[in-house]
């Protein structure tokens, strides 16, 4: 592709940076050499304006509502693919042929089991601990019991690491659940899927053989599809920073985890149905409509809004589809919960405030009450959202780790604080 510049003139100085195309969506301005050329930062608090890196994992149109992983839209992958399909897909960066979906299968389902010394952690978090935090603790202390796959350098072990998080993170996120209501710890199933494996170890109990409902194990395997991958989000964007300095895997996607946790990322989920209960009844939508338009307010509508996509997020449109599709099977017939989010949904596209500054709902709208459908407390939102995520993590660290061009990230800053001063002795303040 040919390259063309952007020119930057100030005092009286001109220069020039290079424009690169990718494959599709904006280009870049290369200023790297900034600072170098001109002793001047460029400031962008928030990186509303800045791509951190080039990847060729996710793209997002965020006007369009389009969201592709390695070029196959989320549609037609959580429609026709099941979740390790799209695990190998974003590693790999091709679509498995059949004897490399069943190796890729069978390598994640052997290591679906935990060292069983980690189980004793949990005894040291309280009962009523979030599981969130539990989810930091348990991943960070994984580099403690996996050296054999801790060194970056190593191809092989980079793979291990990775194969390892994907088949782990459902075992470590229903102890988490199995620990948070005081049952049992249920061991990991080979002969179940992904999906059905993590539904059997959360809601199966030693007393009784339980089935896992068809429908619902396939409503998880989308879920955990919607949720795998998003281009160079917060979490992402945490997970490669802590890989850049050389951080094992596991450190990095427990860095990951806890930048999930916040309400404005991946705890928008469990925000969003905290904020329909609190709403109660549909009357009451408009009266938080003004206090999420109301400046001086710090209410927002959880589950709306994007800082990439000023259109409806694809995935929440699926989401909701499932969503109807598991309370059908369940036979769920008048979610409170659900008829609000729907009339919330009708108000607020239709509201001025909201066409304007393009808010839509996004993937967190709808996830809850779906969640919440399958049996999950809301405190176990953001961990499915965690565990789903992992894999994304995993390949973008792949990708920065073998890029041959990435460094430590060391942003810079406008320093805005006080210039040299002496110490003043205490006797005289
Ligand atoms: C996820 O990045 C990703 O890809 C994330 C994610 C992923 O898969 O990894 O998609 C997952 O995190 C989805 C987002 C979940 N978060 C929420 O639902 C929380 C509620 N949403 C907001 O906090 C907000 O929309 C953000 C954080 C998602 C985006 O914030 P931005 O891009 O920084 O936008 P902004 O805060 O500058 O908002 C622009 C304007 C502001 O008004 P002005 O200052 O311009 O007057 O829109 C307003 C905001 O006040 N606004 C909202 C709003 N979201 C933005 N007003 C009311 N309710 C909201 N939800």
């Amino acid at each position: 592709m040919t390259n063309s510049t952007a020119k930057l003139e100030f005092g009286g100085d001109n220069r020039e940076y290079e424009i690169r195309k990718g494959t599709v969506g904006p280009d870049v301005i290369d200023i790297g050499s900034l600072y170098k050329d001109t002793g001047m930062f460029t400031y962008d608090p928030g990186f509303t304006s800045t791509a951190s890196c080039e990847s060729k994992i996710t793209y997002i149109d965020g006007d369009e509502g389009v969201l592709l992983h390695r070029g196959y839209p989320i549609d037609q992958l959580a429609e026709q693919g099941d979740f390790l399909e799209v695990c190998y897909l974003l590693l790999y960066g091709e679509l498995p042929t059949r004897t490399q979906k069943e190796d890729f299968d069978y390598r994640v389902t052997r290591h679906t089991m935990l060292h069983e010394q980690m189980s004793r952690f949990f005894t040291g978090f309280r009962r009523d601990a979030h599981p969130m935090a539990v989810m930091c603790g348990m991943v960070g202390a994984l580099s403690a019991f996996y050296h054999d796959s801790t060194d970056i350098s190593d191809p092989r072990q980079r793979m291990i690491a990775s194969i390892r998080m994907i088949a782990k993170m459902p075992t470590i996120a229903a102890m988490a659940y199995k620990y948070h209501i005081g049952q049992p710890f249920v061991y990991p199933r080979n002969e179940l899927s992904y999906a059905a494996n993590f539904l059997h170890m959360c809601f199966a109990v030693p007393c009784e053989d339980y089935k896992v409902n068809p429908v619902l194990a396939r409503a998880m395997e989308r879920i955990f599809i919607l949720h795998a991958d998003h281009e160079q989000n917060a979490s992402t964007s945490t997970v490669r920073l802590a890989g850049s300095s050389g951080a094992n895997p596991f450190a990095c996607i427990a860095a990951g985890i806890a930048c999930l946790w916040g309400p404005a990322h991946g705890g928008a989920n469990e925000a969003a149905l905290n904020m329909l209960s609190e709403i109660g009844s549909v009357d009451r939508i408009p009266e938080y409509i003004e206090r999420a338009k109301d400046k001086d307010d710090p209410f927002r509508l959880m589950g709306f809004g994007h800082r990439v996509y000023k259109n409806y997020d694809p995935r929440a449109k699926i989401m909701q589809k499932t969503c109807h599709e598991v309370l059908q099977e369940l036979g769920i017939k008048d979610d409170a919960q659900l008829d609000i989010a729907i009339e919330l949904e009708r108000i607020a596209l239709t509201d001025d405030y909201f066409i304007e500054k393009k808010l839509y709902p996004n993937i967190d709208f709808y996830s809850g009450i779906t969640l919440k459908a399958l049996g999950f407390p809301t405190t176990m939102f953001t961990v499915l959202f965690a565990l789903a995520r992992t894999v994304g993590w995993i390949a973008q660290w792949k990708e920065m780790i073998e890029d041959p061009n990435q460094k430590i990230g060391r942003p810079r800053q406008l320093y805005t604080g006080a210039t040299q001063r002496d110490y003043v002795p205490m006797e005289r303040r």
